[in-house]
């Protein structure tokens, strides 16, 4: 499909049934919450797209755009350079996130959204590498847990190219 590409790590069906399987689960917890389902961008898009749509249940969506800053040993400390437009107090948050790597990032904006107190947020994560983790943090949901490796496309990228693949690649 592209040069740049060595191997498929996760197929466009695998990924698919993966979904479908995490959207029954969401269903069943969230049937009569109307839950928001918040994604970090820009990496989460294509994963937001297929999820959003595959739960079928009352709920709404929202964006954010955080950043940690670099070069500081400081926690809890995110750069927030788009808010949330919903007012989350006493809603069910689900945050969708494309792959928690050292996880910093959704602490420090879980800290953040929680203060707003919400009535519950948990995290939907397609893909996760622990071996990389440097906050304490675990997702509720989970699509795939892969090795520490770099993977690109369903939204990701290597220096903002190959978000459009329809699948992990590495
Ligand atoms: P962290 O969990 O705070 O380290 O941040 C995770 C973010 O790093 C993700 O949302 C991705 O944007 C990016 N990221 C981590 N691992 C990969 C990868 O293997 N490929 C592409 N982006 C990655
Ligand atoms: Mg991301």
């Amino acid at each position: 499909m592209h040069d740049a590409i060595e191997r498929v790590l996760i197929s466009e069906e695998q990924i698919k049934a993966r979904i479908a399987q995490l959207a029954q689960e969401l269903e069943a917890e969230y049937a009569n919450k109307n839950p928001l389902f918040v994604g970090l961008l820009k990496g989460v898009v294509v994963f937001f797209a297929d999820m959003f749509r595959a739960v079928q249940i009352p709920c709404e969506l929202d964006f954010m755009v955080v950043s940690s800053y670099s070069g500081t040993n400081t926690t809890g400390v995110i750069n927030v350079r788009k808010d949330l437009d919903t007012d989350i107090k006493g809603r069910h948050v689900v945050i969708l996130e494309d792959i928690i790597d050292s996880g910093l990032t959704l602490s420090h904006t879980l800290e953040f959204l929680r203060s707003r107190e919400p009535a519950s947020i948990k995290i939907c994560t397609l893909l996760d590498k622990p071996a990389r983790r440097k906050a304490p943090l675990s997702a509720d949901y989970i699509g795939f847990t892969i090795p520490d490796e770099f993977v690109v496309g369903y939204g990701m990228d290597f220096n903002e190219q190959f978000r459009n693949l329809p699948l992990w690649a590495s």
